[in-house]
Formats: structure tokens, sequence, C-alpha cells
């Protein structure tokens, strides 16, 4: 890799992008725009600034990731989900840049009980699912080496998401009511941005002198990559509240009832399967996701040290 090589990494206040910076520093200059730099609503910045930079590796995990409010702002998600990878894999193309992309599990239909491969049909059900596969088929399309990896119920220490909700509201009430019947895997933003610093690495030693996008003409494409293992949301909240309580048996902690989707209706209808197949990963890059039991164990022991127990009672 040229000891020049400049990456643009998009979204890095989000969970995934704030996990990812640390990562990317060692394969050389990362570019982090400002909001003020870039709206991904207006494509027009960020073409110029693709210009200007003219990155090796665009890593893109900005999105408008609010799903429900999706169903009611369609034109600003389709904008930043879909118009503006479509302008990324564009530049990209022309500059002969490398574009890792991040999907979603909403990409589906839900239908069956088995694990979805990269090559089964899609059916998203709702606006944000429509616009993720919009933009993943616009990066397609453009004709840019690319990396598109699908993930699914993303969480870590910080950010916006299901765990720090939960643990927030089982502090707070004496009973939650949470989804029982919609299956599929946390993923930790950590381990999504350990696997794409890996994948980095590999395809960079894979170049060696030829131009990467030349050597990654084989490997782009769709890869599921979401935690290994599979759970429910009621699931995933009883074993955060249950490692909780070990932590400190102290702790005062919410009873959990589960419940049906059909008694939290929700503006945006969710793949009651969400189960991804990571095999495509692991046999092309050598990389398995963190089992989420594991990793959930992980952010809870990062919480406790950020935020000791006392301080959160
Ligand atoms: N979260 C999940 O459960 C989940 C599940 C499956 C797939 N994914 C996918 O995984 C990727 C990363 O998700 P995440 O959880 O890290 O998302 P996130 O925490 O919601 O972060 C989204 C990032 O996108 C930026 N962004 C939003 N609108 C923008 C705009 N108009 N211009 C520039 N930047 C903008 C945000 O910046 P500000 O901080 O300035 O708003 C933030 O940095 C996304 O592609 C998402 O679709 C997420």
């Amino acid at each position: 890799m040229p000891s020049n090589a400049r990456i643009l990494l998009t979204g890095a206040t989000g969970q995934v992008g704030s996990e990812l910076l640390p990562l990317l520093e060692p394969f050389g200059n990362v570019i982090v725009p400002s909001r003020a730099e870039i709206d991904l609503a207006n494509p027009d910045s960020l073409r110029e600034l693709i210009r200007s930079v003219r990155p090796r590796w665009i890593v893109n995990p900005a999105a408008y990731t609010a799903v429900d409010k999706a169903e009611s702002e369609p034109d600003l998600a389709y904008a930043i989900n879909a118009e503006a990878v479509k302008a990324i894999g564009e530049e990209a193309s022309a500059i002969g840049a490398t574009v890792i992309h991040f999907s979603t599990d909403y990409v589906f239909d839900g239908s069956g009980t088995t694990p979805y491969t990269e090559t089964d049909p899609t059916g998203p059900q709702s606006v944000y699912g429509a616009s993720k596969l919009a933009g993943e088929q616009a990066l397609i399309a453009s004709g840019a080496a690319h990396l598109i990896f699908r993930t699914s119920w993303v969480y870590g220490a910080t950010g916006k998401n299901f765990l720090l909700t939960i643990l927030k509201l089982a502090r707070e009430r004496d009973t939650l009511r949470i989804v029982a019947d919609q299956h599929g895997a946390p993923t930790w933003s950590r381990d999504l941005a350990r696997m794409t610093a890996h994948v980095i690495h590999q395809c960079e030693a894979l170049a060696g002198v030829r131009p990467l996008s030349e050597a990654l003409a084989s490997l782009s494409g769709i890869y599921h990559a979401a935690g290994s293992g599979e759970t429910t949301w009621h699931g995933f909240a009883a074993e955060a509240v249950r490692l909780q309580r070990e932590r400190d048996p102290e702790s005062k902690l919410a009873t959990l009832h589960p419940i049906l989707t059909s008694e939290y209706p929700t503006p945006a209808k969710r793949p009651v399967n969400s189960r991804m197949s990571c095999e495509k990963l692991a046999h092309r890059f050598g990389w398995t996701m963190m089992d989420w039991q594991q990793s959930l164990q992980d952010v809870l022991a990062e919480l406790s040290v950020t935020q000791p127990a006392e301080a959160t009672r």
C-alpha cells in the first residue's frame, strides 16, 4: 500500500464509524469530513470532496438509520442511503478507488427460518430496507471495486442502540415487554470494524504492486457480516439483564416479558427472520464474526469501566 494512501471515512460519529477510525489509521491518512463539509443528502458536496481527496479507499458506514422515521421521510432516506452511495460509486469508479459499504438484513422479507445467503432474493419490507437495497444496487452498477457488508442489530458501548436503551429502561421500570419472535444476531460495532480492517489488510496484501481495484475485481460483491449464533430481541435483552445482575447483584432491574411483533406495532415492518449466513466472509477472507454472547460480555465489561454500577443506580 502506498505510504501516502488516503482513506475517506464517512459517518465517523456513528457506532461503526467511530470504531473504524482508529483501526483505519495504520493503513494511511484517514480523511474524516465533518458534517459541515459533506452532507450525504447533497451528493454534489460528496462528489467534490472525493475528486479533491482522491482516496485509495472510501469507507462508508454513514447512513440514514432511523428505521421507523424513514417511513415518513422516504426522500431523505433514499437520498442518503441510495443516491449518495451511487455518487460514491461513480466517483470511485472514475478514480479507481475501492469502496467499503455497509448494508442491512432489512433488505430481506424475513420469510423462512434458515440463514439468508448473499444470493438469496431480497424483498425489503420497509422504506429503510428498500433504500439500503437501492444503495447496494447503485454501488454494484457503478463499476467501482466494492465490498458491501450486510450486517444486523448493531450495538456497542456508545451510540444509539438497543442494548443501551434496554439497560436504561431496565433500571427505570419494573417490567419490560420485548419482542420474542424476530430472530437474528446482534453484531458488535467493534467486531465489524475489526473485520473491515482485516479485510483491507488482506486486500492490500493480495494486490501487491497491482492497482487495488484491478486486484479486487473477483472479490467485489456482497458479504454477510453479522454476529455468530442467533437469538431474538427478547433473548438479547434477557442475556444483557442476566449478565448485569451477575456483575452487580444489588442492582434492581426490570423483569422481562416476551411478546409477539403484533403486540408492538411500529411504523416500519421488520423481518421476523434476520438470520444471515456469514460463510462467504469466512471462506474468502478467513474471518469469523464474534459469537454474540461473547461480544455482549465484552461490551458490558467496557460499560462497567466507563459507567461503574454505583453511578448508574
Ligand atoms: N444500527 C443498526 O442496527 C444497523 C443494522 C444493520 C445495518 N446497519 C448499517 O450499518 C451502517 C452503520 O450503522 P451505524 O449503526 O454505525 O449508524 P449510526 O450510528 O446511526 O451512524 C450513522 C452515521 O451516518 C452519519 N450521517 C447520517 N446522515 C448523514 C448525512 N446526511 N451526511 C453525512 N453523514 C450523515 C451520522 O452523522 P451524524 O452523527 O452527524 O448524524 C453518523 O455518523 C449503516 O450503513 C447502517 O445502515 C446498521
